[in-house]
């Protein structure tokens, strides 16, 4: 068994997905179900008794040990966050309680019940927790790229909450020997992302002829990664990683935002095209910056590369068109996340824009 945490989101989905087709063990999944969270992702589970999912709060203290002395996992895949940059600063609050407290919560749970673990058990068990380039603040154009020994320079409320659970996971490995791993990646994309994040933003609102938002001048830079090499890099980290090693995951993928949605807009021409014959690139609209919007991330992944064997297996042109595809061809997935709540995002973020 291994306890997965967030795995009704979008890159936990797809590692459940994955780890299942992969690997013979099975997963408990541990999820707060909040409006990110959606059990539609792993409907092909149905039925599946190597996936037990339970609906539950990373804070809460006695559900994770209870879940710990039921299921022993002898790993503990750590997903479950607050994820959104944009919520971050219109509401941090549920960003520390969850990205911290939460994080908290499941290290000293987790410790304990490694504790308890006889000899061989102890020194299998993992915790990998999964975090991000943002810890690491903002790149300028000439700028190496992020190494696993960048200072950390957290500039939203999303990333120091994630700064804040990374200086938790090391300093459990420090003081208690606890054996943890942490996985820190660029930007992901691909199958079930919620429609909040750039790419699949740009998808929805195209085939509904809405604006495309850009914000500021569209040159801020991120590094792109097809989820399913993301979900790879975590299987190769918990397998062969050194126990208290931090790992920097990425696609050798620098592109500008203005670059993403231009090529998004020419496989949708190609694909769907608009039934007013126009590009979908004439959608293009550009809006009011995100405060504080970090200009460049770029992430060196030489140190996995070299101590693991791993290095990404889809380039972003096969990556993005598999996943354009996908979002043409789930139309009843769109419909069901882009209900309710998701309307009044869209309203809050984007006013009469969108
Ligand atoms: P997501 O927002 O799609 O999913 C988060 C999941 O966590 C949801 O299913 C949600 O219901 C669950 N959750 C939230 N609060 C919870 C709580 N208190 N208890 C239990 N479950 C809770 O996020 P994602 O994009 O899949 O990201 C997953 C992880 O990967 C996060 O830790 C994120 O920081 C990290 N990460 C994401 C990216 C990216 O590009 N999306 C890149 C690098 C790292
Ligand atoms: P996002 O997908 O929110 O990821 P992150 O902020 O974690 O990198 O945004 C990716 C980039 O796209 C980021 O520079 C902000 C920009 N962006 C827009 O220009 N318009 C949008 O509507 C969104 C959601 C993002």
């Amino acid at each position: 068994m291994i306890l997965v945490t967030g795995g009704a989101g979008f890159i936990g989905s797809n590692f459940i997905l994955d780890w299942i087709a992969h690997e013979q063990s099975s997963v408990i999944n541990l999820d707060k179900l909040t409006y990110a969270g959606n059990q539609n992702n792993l409907a092909t589970l149905q039925g599946n008794a190597r996936h037990v999912f339970v609906q539950g709060d990373i804070c809460d203290a006695e559900l994770v040990r209870g879940l710990l002395s039921m299921h022993k996992p002898r790993a503990i895949i750590h997903f479950a966050a607050e994820s959104h940059v944009d919520r971050s600063i219109h509401g941090p609050a549920e960003f520390m309680q969850t990205n911290i407290n939460g994080t908290f919560t499941l290290l000293e749970e987790a410790k304990t019940y490694w504790q308890t673990l006889s000899g061989e058990e102890q020194s299998a068990f993992r915790f990998l927790h999964v975090s991000t380039d943002e810890v690491y603040g903002s790149l300028g154009a000439d700028d190496a790229p992020f190494t696993e020994t960048t200072a950390y320079a957290p500039n939203s409320p999303y990333s120091a909450s994630k700064a804040a659970s990374d200086h938790l996971v090391r300093a459990y490995h420090h003081t208690y020997g606890f054996p943890t791993l942490t996985t820190n990646c660029s930007n992901n994309y691909g199958a079930y992302q919620f429609p909040e994040k750039l790419i699949p933003l740009i998808i929805l609102n195209a085939l509904n002829g809405n604006p495309l938002p850009i914000y500021g001048d569209g040159q801020n830079i991120r590094d792109w990664l097809y989820v399913g090499d993301h979900c790879t890099a975590i299987r190769e980290v918990l397998a062969k990683g050194r126990l208290g090693e931090t790992y920097n995951i990425g696609g050798w993928n620098e592109m500008t935002n203005l670059d993403v949605v231009h090529t998004v807009c020419s496989i949708l021409d190609e694909l769907k095209p608009a039934a007013d014959g126009k590009p979908y690139a004439s959608l293009i609209t550009y809006v009011k910056d995100r405060p504080g919007h970090d200009r460049r991330y770029a992430i060196d992944a030489r140190k996995i590369e070299k101590e693991l064997g791993w290095k990404p297996v889809e380039t972003f042109e096969t990556g993005i068109h598999k996943t354009v595809r996908w979002y043409l061809e789930h139309a009843k997935w769109i419909e069901n996340v882009t209900s309710g709540e998701y309307r009044t995002w869209i309203g809050k973020q984007y006013g009469a824009a969108s």
